[in-house]
């Protein structure tokens, strides 16, 4: 194991733990089996193709943070420390958080075969029951608080732990997969969904998101 998997595993798991032993409100329950009942942002699903589901959520809250790394995991274990650190209390409030799911990472590809994530991420952790009125300021200049409108993605799934190249190869497939049932979605950008503490060895869940595109003349190519 490397050292920034080791930080992240840690991290993760000790964020886990608080939330099992802490949450007690019924979100957990509600909320889809892979979220682990950890509370994580509600949906519906609109339709389903064969690979993927058209999922509406609703308006949310998000902390936020840029990152830049040639690297897809220490992009990741980068990007991870400042959003934790806001929730373990580095905030206006001095505030504890529980973590929820999914840890979100936007990526650009940098060409449309999907052959490179880049070197730009930003990443998303999910704040449950606040506004971006009520979450308490970041005291880090690399977190903002932010707030994502009513919103449909396209979702895929895929398992195993994820790298760079696995996520890469499931947006690709989702891609390819929308491209043939002649849906209209922005190709340039997709979140990856990040559910899974590092302990968990199997049945291992991970999301692929694309924006829609309702409007065809704002097709963006890559
Ligand atoms: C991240 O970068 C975007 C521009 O790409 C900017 O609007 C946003 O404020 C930045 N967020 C942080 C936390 O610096
Ligand atoms: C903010 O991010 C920059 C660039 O990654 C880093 O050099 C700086 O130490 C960060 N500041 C804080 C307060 O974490």
């Amino acid at each position: 194991m490397q050292r920034w998997q080791l930080v992240v595993a840690i991290l993760v798991v000790a964020a886990s733990a608080k939330v099992t032993l802490s949450r007690s409100d019924t979100q957990g329950d509600e909320a889809p089996d892979f979220c682990r009942g950890a509370p994580c942002p509600p949906f519906k699903v609109i339709s389903k193709g064969s690979t993927y589901e058209l999922r509406e959520y609703s308006t949310t809250t998000w902390i936020a943070t840029n990152v830049s790394s040639g690297n897809f995991e220490v992009a990741i274990s980068k990007g991870f420390v400042p959003l934790y650190r806001y929730l373990q209390g580095n905030n206006a409030a001095g505030l504890k958080f529980d973590m929820a799911k999914p840890l979100l990472t936007r990526i650009r590809p940098t060409d449309s075969s999907y052959s490179s994530s880049g070197t730009e991420y930003t990443m998303l952790s999910y704040l449950p029951d606040l506004s971006k009125a009520t979450a308490p300021a970041p005291l880090s200049p690399n977190v903002t608080v932010v707030t994502s409108r009513k919103q449909r993605f396209y979702v895929g799934v895929f398992g195993g732990f994820a790298t760079g190249g696995s996520t890469l190869n499931a947006a690709l497939r989702l891609a390819l997969a929308l491209t043939t049932d002649d849906v209209k979605f922005d190709k340039t950008q997709f979140y990856y969904g990040l559910y899974d503490a590092p302990t968990r060895l199997f049945g291992r869940h991970n999301e692929i998101f694309f924006i829609p595109l309702s409007d065809e003349s704002t097709t963006a190519e890559l």
